[in-house]
C-alpha cells in the first residue's frame, strides 16, 4: 500500500529511459502502478504510472512542454540534431507554441483530412494488392511503413523521389526524440538533420517559384501568411512533422495488425461487424501505444499524488502504463475491438495533444477497412519482429498469409 509523502523509487533494474524497449513493459507497468501514481526516477526526475495522474499530468498548465537546454543535450547533443529538437513546436511553450499550431495546423482539421481520404484509400488499395498478387505481405514493411510516409509527402508536397531518398534520413533523426540517445544516434541524426534541412530549405525555395496546393506552399510566405517565423523555424518544424506523422501511424498499424494476427477471434468479430472499425482503431492504440511516454517539466509548483513538485521537476508521464490502468479499464491486458468508452491517452493530451490524430484515426480506419474486406482469411506468416526504442513501440515485420474474398478488389472497406 502506498503510504502518502513516502517516496516510492521505481523497480530494481527498471531503467526509465528505456521505458519502451523493455520486450514486454506491461507486466513492469503494472507493478509500477501498484507501488503507486508517483515514483522518483533519480534527482528531480519522476515518473507518473496511474491513468488519472497521467490525464492531469498532461492537460495542466503547471507543466509545459519546454525543457532545459541540458536536457535537449543529453538526448540530442549539441549540435544540429539538438538545434533542432530546441525548435521544433514539441519542445515550445505558449506563445511561440500557439503559433507554430496555427501556421502548420490546417490540413490537419478535419476538413483538412476528410480531403485526403481518397488519396488515402487508393494508396492502400494499390499496396494492398500487391499482397492480392502473392498472397502474403509484410503488414509492417509493405504496408505500415509506406503508406503514412506517402501521405504526409503528399500532405507537405514532398516528391515521391525525394521521398524515398529522405526515408532513412527521417528514421535517423526520429532516434533523436528518445529521452537517451547514444553518442552513435546523436551523430546519425546530426547528419539526418543536415541532409533533410538542405533538402527541405530547397523544396520551400521551389514552392516560393512555384506555389501549389500542399503545405509548404502555404508555410512558404507566398500570399504574405509567414511574417513571424524565419525559414530555420519553418523548415525544421515542417521536417518535425514529417516523421511525427510518419513513424507514429506506422506504429499503430503494424501494432494494430499484430495484435489482430495474435487474436484471431478479435479480427472475426470486425469481419463479423464492421461497424467496430473505429473501436477497433481506438483499441489498437491503447493496447500498444506508439508513443509511451512524454516529457513534461514542471513550471510552478504542482501536486502529483500527492507530493508536492517544484519548479524544474522532470515528469515522465508513461502513456503506455496509463493506458493498462486497471483502475480505469476492465481486463486492460485483453484485446477488445469493441472497448467503449477507451479514454486512452495515447495521443497525450492538453495544448500538445496530437496534431495529427484525426488523419492517424482515418488512416487506420481505411487500412484496416480495406484489409478485412479484401481478404477473408489472414493468418501469420512468420513471428512478427519486435521494433523499440525508449519512446517509439512498433514493429520492423508483420508477415501475413493473405487469401482473397471472391470479386473484392477496390470495393471494400471503410469510406
Ligand atoms: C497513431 C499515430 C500517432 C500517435 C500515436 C501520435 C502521438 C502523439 C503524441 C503522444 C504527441 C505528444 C502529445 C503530448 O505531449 O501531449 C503527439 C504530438 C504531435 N503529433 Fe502526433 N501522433 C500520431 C500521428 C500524428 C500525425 C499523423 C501527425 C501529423 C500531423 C502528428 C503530428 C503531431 C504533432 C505536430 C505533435 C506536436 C503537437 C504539439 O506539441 O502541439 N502526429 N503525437
Amino acid at each position: 500500500v502506498a503510504v502518502a509523502n513516502t517516496v516510492r523509487a521505481l523497480p530494481a533494474r527498471f531503467d526509465p529511459r528505456r521505458v519502451a524497449a523493455e520486450p514486454d513493459p506491461y507486466p513492469v507497468y503494472q507493478r509500477m502502478r501498484a507501488e503507486g501514481p508517483l515514483l522518483r526516477a533519480g534527482p528531480a526526475q519522476w515518473v507518473v504510472t496511474r491513468h488519472a495522474e497521467a490525464s492531469m499530468a498532461l492537460t495542466d498548465s503547471r507543466l509545459g512542454g519546454a525543457l532545459p537546454e541540458p536536457y535537449h543535450r543529453l538526448s540530442t547533443g549539441d549540435g544540429p540534431a539538438g538545434e533542432f529538437s530546441q525548435r521544433i513546436l514539441l519542445y515550445q511553450d505558449q506563445p511561440v507554441h500557439g503559433r507554430l499550431r496555427r501556421l502548420l495546423g490546417t490540413p490537419f482539421g478535419n476538413a483538412g483530412v476528410q480531403q485526403l481520404q481518397p488519396k488515402i484509400s487508393t494508396l492502400a488499395d494499390d499496396l494492398l494488392h500487391a499482397g492480392q498478387e502473392r498472397g502474403a505481405l509484410d503488414l509492417a514493411a509493405d504496408l505500415a511503413v509506406p503508406l503514412p510516409l506517402t501521405v504526409m509527402c503528399h500532405v507537405l508536397g514532398v516528391p515521391d523521389p525525394v521521398r524515398d531518398a529522405a526515408l532513412p534520413w527521417l528514421l535517423a533523426l526520429g532516434r533523436t526524440l528518445v529521452t537517451h540517445a547514444s553518442p552513435a544516434e546523436q551523430r546519425a541524426a546530426d547528419d539526418a538533420t543536415t541532409w533533410l534541412r538542405d533538402c527541405m530549405s530547397g523544396l520551400l525555395s521551389l514552392r516560393r517559384r512555384q506555389p501549389a496546393d500542399d503545405l509548404l506552399t502555404q508555410v512558404s510566405g507566398v500570399g504574405g501568411l509567414v511574417a513571424e517565423f524565419g525559414d530555420e523555424e519553418i523548415v525544421d518544424n515542417l521536417l518535425f512533422l514529417l516523421f511525427a506523422g510518419f513513424e507514429t501511424t506506422s506504429s499503430l498499424i503494424a501494432n494494430g495488425a499484430a495484435a489482430l494476427l495474435a487474436n484471431p477471434g478479435e479480427l472475426a468479430r470486425m469481419r463479423a461487424e464492421p461497424s467496430l472499425l473505429a473501436t477497433a482503431v481506438e483499441e489498437f492504440l491503447r493496447y500498444d501505444a506508439p508513443i509511451q511516454s512524454r516529457v513534461r517539466m514542471v513550471r510552478s509548483t504542482i501536486v502529483i499524488g500527492e507530493r508536492t513538485l517544484r519548479p524544474g521537476r522532470i515528469v515522465l508521464v508513461l502513456l503506455g502504463s496509463a493506458n493498462r490502468d486497471e483502475r480505469v479499464f476492465t481486463d486492460p491486458d485483453r484485446l477488445d475491438v469493441a472497448r467503449s468508452p477507451n479514454p486512452h491517452v495515447s495521443f497525450g493530451g492538453g495544448r500538445h495533444f496530437c496534431l495529427g490524430a484525426t488523419l492517424a484515426r482515418l488512416e487506420a480506419a481505411l487500412v484496416f477497412g480495406r484489409l478485412i474486406a479484401r481478404f477473408d482469411r489472414i493468418e501469420p506468416a512468420a513471428p512478427a519482429v519486435r521494433s523499440v526504442t525508449s519512446t517509439l513501440r512498433t514493429y520492423s515485420s508483420v508477415p501475413a498469409l493473405l487469401r482473397s474474398a471472391v470479386g473484392s478488389h477496390r470495393d471494400g472497406g471503410a469510406s
